[in-house]
């Protein structure tokens, strides 16, 4: 064994900072070049920017942890391409600050959910999953339908998208309001929920 190595392995402190040296430059080169290559900063074609509707529904899906038990990342194996669909590609989530990748599936993927069921199922289900699927542990989430959307909160949500990137116009930061007025939380969750994969070009 060399001298040097015998100091370092004696030395608990100059380990430490080695090891972290080691791991920081490990990470920033599996991380930076993800940053910048097309494949993850380019829209998959087919893939626009939320809806104000949609938006407010997918922060309700945020906020109430949804992603808990569900996954939207199809990965490209047989068995799950048959169930969900298409695998997801990277250029779907380009407009998601942050994505919903995750990966705890008590319930199902959602990634390609949109347009399997009628708005009044998921109205239903979101009422109280049982009366649907009678053996699902999925909670109720009855109180969407009694809480309104906010429009001047959706707008100033689509304006900080634009900063980082999402191509939302002056029209439709303005349209915003008019987009969710009267709509309840549940109707903005179902929005969602009926977009989710629809638009991908690839989805069979
Ligand atoms: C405690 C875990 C859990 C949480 C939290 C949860 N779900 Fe579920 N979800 C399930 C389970 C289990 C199922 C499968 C049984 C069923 O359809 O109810 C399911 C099914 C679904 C389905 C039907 C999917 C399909 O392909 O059949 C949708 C849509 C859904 N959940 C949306 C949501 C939304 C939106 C939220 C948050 C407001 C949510 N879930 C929160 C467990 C959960």
């Amino acid at each position: 064994m060399s001298q040097q190595h015998e100091i370092v392995e004696k030395n608990i402190g100059l380990m430490a900072v080695l090891i972290a040296l080691v791991i920081s430059i490990g990470g920033l080169v599996q991380i930076v070049p993800l940053i910048f290559s097309a494949q993850t900063t380019t829209p998959a074609p087919g893939i626009a920017p939320y809806g104000p509707l949609a938006l407010a529904g997918r922060d309700i899906y945020v906020r109430e942890g949804c992603y808990n038990c569900h996954s939207q990342m199809i990965r490209p194996f047989r068995a799950e391409t048959e169930r969900y669909g298409h695998y997801s590609v990277a250029g779907e989530s380009v407009y998601d600050h942050p994505f919903q990748w995750g990966s705890k599936r008590t319930g199902p993927d959602l990634a390609r959910v949109g347009g399997r069921y009628s708005d009044d199922w998921h109205r239903v289900h979101l009422n109280n999953p049982r009366d649907v699927v009678p053996e699902s542990n999925m909670p109720a989430y009855s109180w969407l339908s009694r809480n309104t959307v906010d429009g001047p909160t959706i707008a100033s949500h689509m304006r900080t998208l634009r900063r980082l990137g999402v191509p939302y116009s002056d029209a439709d930061i303005a349209g915003a309001d008019a987009a969710v007025a009267g709509k309840t939380e549940q109707d903005a969750v179902i929005a969602y929920l009926q977009g989710l994969g629809i638009n991908f070009a690839g989805r069979r």
